[in-house]
């Protein structure tokens, strides 16, 4: 049984004097819910919450130079991270992927420093716009995962996450329907099983990202495939947070 997960993505948002009791009003409001919640701040705020996390809720980071260490001037390495109790890293967000044109050459990299380091990957596809409307959408994200996890040998569920979040439903508030999503969720765990093996396919966690709120969480989190959510906007906002994790407390 996949144990569900609703992570926060910040993004460029929150001020360090805010984060802890931002962070803190999350985990308090989602301490009954039998889910795993995971808070991926910008790096300045990563010290001020390091001793937040619990039983139930984790720290991410949202980015991580695949080197361990050295002359990397703005890097923050994997035993940085894990120095400050962060548990998660998100690799691979269309955000980055966009702006950073090198970013994909490093994805391969950044997966395996964190692997290699006992940290856990939250892994981000999925295709833009004009991919969906020309029906390519599985081919893209299929060449997506072939590209980034060509090295990787060995699937191990527990350390990586997969989130799917179709460009065009990241901070435009469009969703995915839950069938579309649920459909690319599908594919995913195909893809898992032919590439490495049925329990990888069955074991991993799959989050559906991009516009996710309290309002559509319900009917996404109905979907047999679908294990949770990466939220951005609506993260910010505690109660609203807590009502999207909510919808995955499947005791
Ligand atoms: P959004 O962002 O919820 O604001 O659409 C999701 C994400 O980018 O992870």
């Amino acid at each position: 049984m996949r144990r569900s997960l609703v992570a926060a993505n910040w993004k460029m948002n929150v001020l360090p004097s805010e984060a802890f009791r931002l962070a803190n009003s999350i985990k308090l409001l989602t301490s009954n819910l039998n889910l795993e919640i995971v808070v991926a701040p910008p790096y300045t705020h990563l010290a001020l919450m390091s001793h937040l996390p619990g039983h139930h809720f984790s720290l991410g980071a949202q980015n991580v130079h695949p080197e361990k260490a050295g002359a990397f001037t703005s890097g923050i390495s994997t035993e940085m991270l894990k120095d400050l109790k962060v548990e998660y890293v998100i690799i691979g967000h269309s955000e980055r992927r966009e702006a950073y044109p090198n970013e994909s050459l490093l994805i391969p990299r950044k997966i395996e420093a964190c692997l290699n380091s006992n940290l856990k990957v939250i892994y981000c596809c999925g295709e833009s716009i004009e991919t969906r409307k020309s029906h390519e959408e599985f081919n893209f994200v299929g060449n997506q995962l072939n590209s980034d996890f060509l090295n990787l040998e060995q699937w191990n569920s527990n350390n990586l996450i997969i989130a799917y979040e179709p460009i065009w439903a990241i901070g435009t508030g469009l969703t995915a329907t839950p069938e579309q999503a649920e459909e690319m969720h599908l594919f995913i765990r195909r893809w898992l099983k032919n590439k490495y093996d049925q329990k990888a396919g069955e074991n991993t966690r799959i989050l559906y990202g991009g516009s996710v709120k309290a309002s559509n969480a319900s009917s996404i989190a109905s979907m047999d495939n679908i294990d949770g959510a990466l939220v951005g906007g609506a993260s910010l906002i505690p109660e609203e947070f807590a009502a999207i994790a909510r919808c995955w407390d499947k005791a």
